[in-house]
């Protein structure tokens, strides 16, 4: 891996919120307070975000919320603007994830207005892509990645994506205990980073992050990381017990 610093990220999606959460990033922040040579993130639920803030902040612990709207304000009800996610200590903030995707009407398009509103808010956006059991079965997963990188960065360029953050999560391991095996997952991401490289040239593709997301454990974290082309790992079900996190963390 060229000098891409790993990162390890939880996505806590709808669980833990109040005290719970505090008690767990309470939990984290001390067994990964020894880890330098790797970048920590952890997205509670919004309402979560303020009180896990204070707990994270001045820590090796970076914060980062699971979704927003693209618009700066105005009347979207139910809707969270990026300028409230910085407010509330957000660096981070996941984009299209296959969940939002699935139950929730995200598109490539939608995905689109995000990216490029995470970024003129200079937040940092994970960019989340995935192809379903049947894409995969089908050979299509190529064709699929393809699509949503090209239509998820669509008018965006090189110089504006310096902080993006690829997030490769197969639906299919997502929640199911299958995880993809080292070499799937290697096989994806080094298409993608080419994928990245034709779009936008070699500089980019070497200096993004691409992270693996779908079922990762403490017993599968560390051959996925000796991947060449893995730069890390986005964590659900495993990120919300800080004992297990904090394994996956020091892999
Ligand atoms: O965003 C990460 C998530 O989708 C992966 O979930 O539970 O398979 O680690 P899980």
């Amino acid at each position: 891996m060229d000098n891409r610093k790993p990162f390890i990220a939880g996505n806590w999606k709808m669980f833990k919120t109040g005290s719970e959460a505090i008690k767990t990033a309470e939990e984290l922040v001390k067994l990964v307070a020894d880890v330098t040579d790797t970048e920590v993130m952890i997205a509670p639920p919004f309402t979560a975000l303020s009180a896990v803030s204070d707990v994270v902040k001045e820590t090796n612990v970076s914060l980062g919320a699971q979704n927003f709207f693209w618009e700066n304000e105005g009347a979207y009800t139910g809707e969270i603007s990026s300028a409230m996610l910085l407010s509330a200590g957000c660096k981070y903030v996941i984009i299209g994830h296959s969940e939002r995707r699935q139950f929730f009407g995200e598109t490539d398009e939608t995905v689109n207005k995000k990216i490029k509103t995470a970024i003129s808010s200079k937040l940092l956006p994970i960019f989340c892509i995935g192809e379903s059991e049947k894409e995969r079965i089908s050979k299509d997963t190529f064709s699929i990645l393809d699509k949503q990188v090209s239509k998820g960065l669509k008018g965006l360029f090189s110089d504006e994506l310096q902080h993006l953050v690829i997030a490769y999560e197969p639906v299919w391991a997502i929640g199911t205990g299958k995880t993809a095996t080292r070499e799937q997952a290697q096989e994806v991401h080094l298409f993608l980073r080419s994928l990245i490289e034709k779009k936008f040239g070699n500089l980019l593709a070497k200096s993004l992050r691409i992270l693996y997301g779908g079922s990762v454990k403490p017993d599968n974290i560390a051959e996925l990381m000796a991947m060449p082309d893995v730069d890390g790992a986005l964590v659900g079900g495993a990120s919300l017990n800080a004992e297990t996190f904090g394994k996956i963390v020091h892999f």
